[in-house]
């Protein structure tokens, strides 16, 4: 972690004290990585929008897109300092920083759709997860989706076997990690802002995001093909200092508590609608060749990366999955 982050924390600190802060409006900085039309960009906007709004300019929200301030793991670090106040990282960017529960929700195959995924985190199970955000000095607000994730290469992938020796860009989550070398991939573990450059110049040959996400980078561009597979799933946990939201004067607290509320109704209510825009304009381009698989190449996949699951069990412990399993059961995928 940097110098600048520190120097960032200590000017917001000083931000706080003096005279002028009376008048001053509160500023929440919301720094994230991906674009601004995206699900979480555009939720992101929406929380500014309404913050701003019932707090009467009381709170201002500077949200930062695009990595602008910070790339995936100093994001946390950074809010940790003070140096920024709200963040939306993905569930996997939780283990590295010591919360590897939210590690279930990067099982391959455990949520057969986002109307599955709201059992598990508007139920008792979510708000647990959220709770143990508070020992790393950050209180959990909401969950925001963004959608199911896609295998991208130059390469065609269909069967497990295609995968075989490949290198993929991953996220710094250790489920990933064991989902891809159940494939026989060399996993590497790699900044979002990092991946269009590493795909072009061939770092590594593949990836998997969603529609949104690969769309809005550009990388159908340098990805000859795209498997459908839906296998997995990109959601975020809006994360904000614990010490500076405690601080906040309750009605103002309250205030932005309301806005979140609304901006997560209004961001998970067109998520997947975002995702499916995405596909359409990828599709367009004619970039990229986009490949569906039949039920038997589908049935191969999830048999493929069905260890995957004993693997996670001895790191989170399996009453958590089944927990989980628990509350995604009895769903058609
Ligand atoms: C990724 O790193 O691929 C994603 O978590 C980026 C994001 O925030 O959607």
């Amino acid at each position: 972690m940097g110098k600048l982050i520190l120097a960032a924390a200590s000017i917001a600190a000083l931000t706080l004290v003096g005279p002028a802060a009376a008048q001053s409006p509160i500023v929440i900085k919301f720094s994230h990585v991906v674009a601004t039309n995206t699900p979480k960009g555009l939720a992101a906007e929406k929380f500014k929008e309404l913050a701003e709004k019932y707090t009467g300019g009381k709170v201002k929200v500077e949200v930062y897109p695009n990595s602008q301030l910070y790339k995936d793991k100093e994001e946390l670090e950074a809010l940790q300092l003070g140096a920024v106040q709200m963040l939306a990282p993905s569930n996997s960017k939780f283990g590295p920083i010591g919360v590897k529960e939210f590690e279930v929700f990067d099982l391959p195959y455990i949520l057969p759709d986002l109307k599955t995924l709201r059992k598990v985190t508007d139920g008792p199970l979510g708000a647990r997860l959220l709770k143990l955000l508070d020992s790393k000095g950050m209180t959990g607000l909401a969950y925001w989706d963004n959608g199911f994730k896609q295998m991208s290469a130059n390469k065609k992938l269909v069967t497990p076997a295609d995968y075989k020796g490949l290198k993929f860009r991953i996220q710094s989550s250790k489920v990933l990690e064991a989902q891809f070398r159940s494939l026989g991939v060399i996993p590497q573990v790699m900044a979002f802002s990092e991946v269009y450059q590493a795909l072009q110049t061939g770092v590594v040959d593949g990836q998997e995001n969603t529609w949104s996400n690969i769309y809005t980078q550009k990388m159908h561009e340098v990805q000859k093909y795209i498997t459908e597979t839906n296998h997995g799933y990109i959601g975020y946990v809006v994360v904000t200092n614990k010490k500076f939201w405690d601080g906040m004067p309750a009605d103002i607290r309250a205030q932005c508590e309301k806005a979140m509320k609304e901006a997560t109704e209004y961001g998970n209510g067109q998520s997947a609608k975002e995702n499916e825009d995405a596909l359409a304009e990828i599709k367009k381009t004619g970039k990229s060749e986009i490949i569906k698989l039949t039920p038997e190449q589908d049935a191969a996949m999830r048999k493929a990366m069905e260890p995957v699951y004993k693997d996670v069990a001895s790191r989170v412990g399996q009453p958590l999955i089944d927990e989980f399993l628990k509350e995604t059961r009895g769903a058609t995928n």
